[in-house]
C-alpha cells in the first residue's frame, strides 16, 4: 500500500490507494505540462485570498515566492514529480506546503474541480494564440509560393480529371482561403475558452466572500472592454469542457485541411504529375529501391489527421454519458487535448516549412495547362456569346470532342470544316478560343481564376498577411 497523500486524502482514509489504483488514477504522467499555469492561477487565487483578508500580506508573499521557486525548479528539470501526489495540482500545492506553512491555505474555497477547469483554460488560450500563428505562417507559405510561381498554369481538377485551367497560385489561395477560416474559429472559440471557472468550487462555490471578477482581471479573462469574464455557474463551471471540444473540433477541421493539401502536394510530387520538387530535407528515401523520394512531411500530416479527428470523438464520447457534475471521467480531457494541440501545431508548422522549400516544375505545368480539352467550356461559352442556348453548346461541343476523338486529333487542331461539320455557327474565330493566355485573361469575376482577380488576390493576401516584400 502506497502512504496517503498529504494533501486531499488526510483524514477520512485509513489508507491510501493500492499501487495498480494509484497508477490507473493519477495523471501527473500527462499533466505535469499545465504546471505554468497551475502555479499562475495559485498566485492569482492567493492575491485575491488576501485582498480578501484570509491571507496576510506576509503569507501571501511567501506563497508567491514558494511556487515561484517551485516553478523555476520544474522549468529546470530539477523538481521530483510525485505520483502518489496523483497529479500536477497535488504536487506543487504538496510541495509549498512543506515549504511555506501558508500553503496549507492555499486551497482555501478551492477545489480540484475548478482548479483543472482553470488550468486546461489557461493553458488552451496559449496554445490558441500559438496555432493562430502557425496559421498565419502556413498562410504565409502559400502566398510566397503563388507569388514566385505566378506565370504558372496547371489543370484544375474535378472527380481528380482535367477540367479547366487555373493559375497555379490559384490553387494555392484556395488553401489560405481554408486557413483564414480555421483562424476564425480558433479566434472565435478562444472566447469560450476565455472564461474563468475559479470561484465554482467543487460544485457548489462557496460561503467565503471571494472575488471572482478579480481573480478573472488577475489572469487576463477580460473582454475586449477589459471587463472580466467569469462562468455563471459553478455546475457548469466545473463540469463544462465545451471549450475543449470546441478546441479539438476547429483543430481536426484544420487538420482535415491539411491532409486535403498533403494529398494535392503528394500527388503533385508524383512522377506522373511532376509540377513541384520537394527539398530533400522534407522527403525521406527508401531503404530497399535507391531511386526513391518519398513526400513523408505530407503523407505524416495526412496520417496524423485520424488522430487527431480520433481525439474529437474520443471527447465527445468522454461527455456524452456524464451526469453532473465533476467526473473523474474528466481527467481523460487532457491527453486529447494536448495531442491535439500538438499534433496540429506540428504539421501546420511542417507543412509551411515544407512549402517554403518546394520548388515548381514550370515545364511540366506548361505541359499538362496546354491540353486544349481544358478549354471545351470555352468553346461552349464561344457558342453562347453567338446565341445558342448552353444545353445546345454543350451538346455541339460535346460531338466536337467525339470528332476530335474520332480523327485522333487534339481539339485545337481540328480545321473550321470539321468544327463546321458539327454545326454550321461555328465560325473562323472559333479556334482562337484555345488560346490559354487569353482564355486565362477572360476570367476575372471575382474568386475567379483569370490572370488580374489572382495577381489582386495575392495582393489582398500579401497585404493581409503582410509579407514583407522579397520578389
Ligand atoms: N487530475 C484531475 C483531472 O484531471 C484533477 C481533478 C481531480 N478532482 C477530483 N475531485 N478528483 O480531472
Amino acid at each position: 500500500m502506497k502512504k496517503s497523500s498529504p494533501v486531499s486524502r488526510s483524514g477520512r482514509f485509513a489508507s491510501g490507494p493500492g499501487a495498480d489504483v494509484a497508477q490507473f488514477t493519477e495523471s501527473i504522467s500527462f499533466d505535469w505540462r499545465l504546471w505554468r499555469h497551475d502555479i499562475m492561477g495559485s498566485i492569482a487565487h492567493a492575491t485575491m485570498l488576501q485582498k480578501i483578508g484570509v491571507l496576510t500580506k506576509g503569507e501571501l508573499q511567501a506563497i508567491a515566492k514558494g511556487l515561484e521557486a517551485i516553478g523555476q525548479e520544474i522549468q529546470d528539470g530539477r523538481f521530483e514529480w510525485k505520483p502518489e501526489l496523483e497529479d500536477v495540482h497535488m504536487n506543487i500545492e504538496a510541495e509549498l506546503t512543506k515549504r511555506v506553512p501558508a500553503g496549507a491555505k492555499l486551497h482555501t474555497a478551492r477545489s480540484r474541480n475548478d482548479q483543472v477547469a482553470l488550468d486546461m483554460r489557461l493553458w488552451l488560450r496559449d496554445e490558441i494564440v500559438e496555432l493562430a500563428e502557425e496559421l498565419r505562417g502556413l498562410q504565409r507559405a502559400l502566398v510566397s509560393l503563388g507569388e514566385k510561381n505566378a506565370e504558372v498554369i496547371i489543370p484544375g481538377y474535378t472527380h481528380l480529371q482535367r477540367a479547366q485551367p487555373v493559375y497555379f497560385a490559384h490553387h494555392l489561395l484556395a488553401y489560405v482561403e481554408m486557413v483564414e477560416r480555421d483562424h476564425q474559429r480558433l479566434t472565435d472559440c478562444f472566447q469560450r475558452v476565455n472564461v474563468c471557472p475559479l470561484g465554482s468550487g467543487a460544485i457548489a462555490g462557496s460561503t467565503l466572500a471571494l472575488d471572482r471578477e478579480f481573480v478573472a482581471k488577475e489572469l487576463g479573462f477580460v473582454d475586449a472592454k477589459g471587463k472580466a469574464v467569469v462562468t455563471q455557474n459553478s455546475m457548469d463551471g466545473v463540469s463544462d469542457r465545451d471549450f475543449a471540444v470546441e478546441f479539438c473540433s476547429a483543430a481536426a477541421l484544420t487538420a482535415v485541411h491539411l491532409s486535403r493539401l498533403a494529398e494535392d502536394v503528394i500527388l503533385w510530387a508524383s512522377s506522373e504529375f511532376n509540377f513541384i520538387k520537394i527539398a530533400d530535407a522534407y522527403t525521406t528515401g527508401s531503404s530497399l529501391m535507391p531511386q526513391k523520394k518519398n513526400p513523408d512531411v505530407a503523407e505524416l500530416t495526412r496520417g496524423k489527421t485520424g488522430r487527431v479527428v480520433g481525439n474529437l470523438m474520443s471527447l465527445l464520447m468522454l461527455l456524452k454519458g456524464l451526469p453532473m457534475t465533476y467526473n473523474r471521467d474528466l481527467q481523460e480531457d487532457k491527453e486529447r487535448v494536448f495531442d491535439t494541440a500538438d499534433t496540429v501545431r506540428a504539421s501546420v508548422r511542417l507543412m509551411a516549412a515544407m512549402l517554403e522549400n518546394t520548388s515548381v516544375n514550370a515545364k511540366a505545368c506548361a505541359a499538362a495547362a496546354s491540353d486544349p480539352a481544358l478549354l471545351a467550356t470555352d468553346l461552349a461559352d464561344y457558342l453562347v456569346r453567338k446565341g445558342m442556348a448552353f444545353r445546345q453548346a454543350h451538346h455541339a461541343v460535346g460531338a466536337v470532342v467525339a470528332l476530335a476523338e474520332r480523327v485522333n486529333k487534339p481539339l485545337n487542331q481540328l480545321t473550321l470544316e470539321e468544327l463546321k461539320s458539327v454545326d454550321k455557327i461555328f465560325g473562323a474565330d472559333a479556334l482562337a478560343v484555345f488560346d490559354l493566355k487569353k482564355a486565362m485573361s477572360q476570367r476575372d469575376l471575382i474568386g475567379a481564376p483569370g490572370t488580374k482577380e489572382v495577381r489582386k488576390q495575392l495582393a489582398r493576401w500579401r497585404g493581409l498577411l503582410r509579407i514583407e516584400d522579397r520578389r
